[in-house]
């Protein structure tokens, strides 16, 4: 069959017209690689064309050859832009699906807080620490030596009854059962200097834990050792300590006690911070509250720590931590500072 290149040039038209229509409704690159075999593949429509105009006069192919060229060219062209803007438009949907709003208010990081224990130490250490007392670091692992000995409790005294122990199985060595060892350690440490210290850290005792026993609890022990330290200084500190920590309004009684390891020995009471002394379940209905031991250094005590106690003298106190706590925020009972219960602990933050 002939063809004439009037008809050709029209079936190129309607190629256009058609190829205008469809690109901008393709919607993805599928649809435009199908578009691309159906106009320009091998056996697409342009190949078409060209094998028509095969049938033309020869003197009217060069024209047609043109024609069909720019019509190709033409077609991948517009092809091409619009794989561009399918791109184009897929990475924005992209990005916009993916977007963060970094204007959002973060999320608060969980801020932790000190247990009440730690409160309760660095109040006391504050107090000390106004009175001119230092803080000396001891062992929490000591000798029978140290724990007793040297604390005028000989083996076999009736005051080792007192606390019953964790030994270890090295003899001689056993967990403290008190600060009171630090004593020595720390007199040992300065004399024959002055010395004015607190001695916080733990103490173990192998007992029946209940609401006010624990087998790990606090202690702050205190000593100073001068020329002429008198019981006035000993009961001028305790006092000062009490109220600053319970009240300026607080009374103090100091009642005749014994340890082994002061004399004279004194408990520190005061009255009841629940009641003010009316007497209620608190105080077990006597209106007073005993919150610390205390008394002159023995002397062997002195001694041992290295001081003449014909030249030097002191006092000493052991204050427990967690029954001030206790006392103060009227918690009834002990377990419940070591039992990492949150919602405990999260009350005092
Ligand atoms: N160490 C005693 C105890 O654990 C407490 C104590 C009492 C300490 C009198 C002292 C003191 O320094 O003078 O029960």
């Amino acid at each position: 069959m002939k063809q004439d290149s009037s008809e050709l040039q029209a079936q190129v038209e309607a190629l256009r017209t058609d190829a205008r229509r469809e690109l901008p409704q393709l919607k993805g690159l599928e649809a435009c690689e199908g578009f691309r075999v159906r106009y320009l593949g091998r056996k697409g429509m342009i190949t078409r064309l060209f094998e028509l105009m095969k049938s033309l006069p020869p003197e009217a192919r060069p024209a047609a050859g043109k024609l069909l060229n720019r019509a190709k060219r033409e077609l991948e062209q517009a092809l091409g832009e619009r794989q561009q803007q399918i791109r184009l438009s897929s990475q924005a949907q992209q990005l916009e699906a993916e977007a963060l709003d970094v204007t959002l208010p973060g999320r608060p990081v969980a801020l932790g807080h000190l247990h009440l224990m730690s409160q309760t130490l660095r109040e006391i250490y504050r107090i000390f620490a106004r009175l001119g007392f230092q803080m000396e670091r001891t062992r929490e692992v000591e000798s029978d030596e140290y724990n007793f000995q040297l604390l005028n409790i000989p083996p076999g005294h009736p005051a080792r009854d007192m606390w019953s122990t964790f030994y270890t199985t090295r003899p001689g060595l056993l967990l403290r059962t008190h600060t009171s060892p630090g004593q020595i350690r720390v007199m040992r440490r300065y004399a024959p200097q002055p010395v004015r210290a607190i001695l916080p850290g733990k103490c173990y005792r192998y007992e029946q834990v209940d609401a006010t026993h624990e087998m790990q609890f606090y202690q702050v022990e205190g000593l100073a050792v001068g020329r002429e330290i008198t019981m006035a200084h000993l009961k001028g500190v305790l006092i000062e300590f009490v109220r600053q920590l319970f009240g300026q309004e607080r009374r103090v009684e100091l009642r005749a006690s014994y340890f082994p390891f002061t004399e004279p020995s004194l408990e520190v009471a005061m009255d009841c911070i629940a009641c003010g002394g009316r007497g209620c379940r608190i105080c077990s209905g006597t209106g007073w509250l005993e919150i610390l031991g205390s008394g002159m250094v023995h002397p062997v005590v002195l001694q041992n720590g290295g001081y003449d106690p014909d030249l030097f003298s002191g006092f000493a106190f052991g204050i427990g931590p967690e029954r001030v706590a206790m006392l103060k925020y009227h918690i009834e009972d002990i377990r419940l500072f070591y039992s990492n219960d949150l919602r405990f602990t999260e009350q005092f933050g």
